[in-house]
């Protein structure tokens, strides 16, 4: 199980909530966490299409529009074939996969550890397959955001206000860093290549402060949980040594003759 102490490494657990909690972004670069969803992934997980639940692929119509699987019919969207989904990523389209954290282990393990510190979270994974690739315009979410870089590169710009008018921080980040995120600042991201980012975002506890800070149990947690599916195949049972009966051990000394 991963523990705290690694999502957050080199920082220790005390400064990022006594400093960055709730109030500034944190940027950790880093080399970790590149094994949570790759492109291999996402190219097994693709050819599962249309089994692939709450999908969407931004500005599918180059009108800014975001298409979703699950609500096209609702949102008078086209259902798309398998190979106009190809197409549209081969065209450099971004995709969001939201709900991803039963996709890998090395996720739900991720939210379960977090929970501790925060209520219910969830991870969306942001693909993107080259140079240019649309993705949201500035916004700001209602979760705080832990940012887990896996593949190429990406552009992060952070505003001061809700206007986007003034640029509080702007860097690149690439596979294996972090970025936090608290509650409430606005962002956009931009990507200069092929990339996968994780979003793996929860709300607070209610009620939770540096104060009286709640830590809870992982056996109290809600969240369903991820199971070892492999058959258990019965050990053998272990035999009692046996001695070899015709062959007395060390019936002669090493040396007969006398040196
Ligand atoms: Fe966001």
């Amino acid at each position: 199980m991963v523990k705290i102490e690694d999502i957050l490494d080199p920082i220790s657990v005390k400064n990022f909530f006594q400093n960055y909690w709730q109030k500034k972004h944190l940027v950790i670069r880093r080399n970790k966490f590149k094994n949570l969803f790759d492109f291999n992934m996402l190219d097994k997980y693709l050819n599962r299409y249309p089994y692939v639940k709450s999908l969407q692929i931004l500005d599918y119509d180059d009108n800014d529009t975001r298409w979703c699987l699950d609500k096209h019919k609702k949102l008078k969207q086209p259902m798309l074939k398998k190979n106009e989904v190809y197409d549209l990523w081969r065209k450099g389209k971004s995709f969001v996969i939201p709900f991803a954290e039963y996709e890998h282990k090395p996720l739900v393990d991720i939210c379960f550890e977090l929970e501790k510190y925060f209520a219910n979270g969830q991870a969306n994974i942001y693909a993107s397959p080259k140079a240019g690739s649309k993705s949201f315009p500035p916004h700001k979410d209602s979760t705080e955001n832990f940012l887990f870089h896996t593949e190429g590169r990406v552009k992060w710009t952070l505003y001061k206000d809700f206007d986007n008018k003034e640029v509080l921080d702007e860097f690149y980040l690439e596979a294996g860093d972090l970025l936090y995120i608290p509650i409430g600042m606005w962002h956009k991201v931009d990507a200069p290549g092929p990339r996968i980012l994780i979003s793996i975002h929860f709300a607070n506890k209610k009620d939770q402060s540096l104060k009286k800070f709640n830590i809870s149990s992982p056996k109290d947690s809600k969240r369903r949980r991820w199971y070892n599916w492999l058959p258990e195949i019965p050990k053998p049972k272990k035999k009692a040594p046996q001695r070899l009966m015709n062959k007395p051990r060390w019936s002669k000394p090493y040396f007969t003759k006398k040196i």
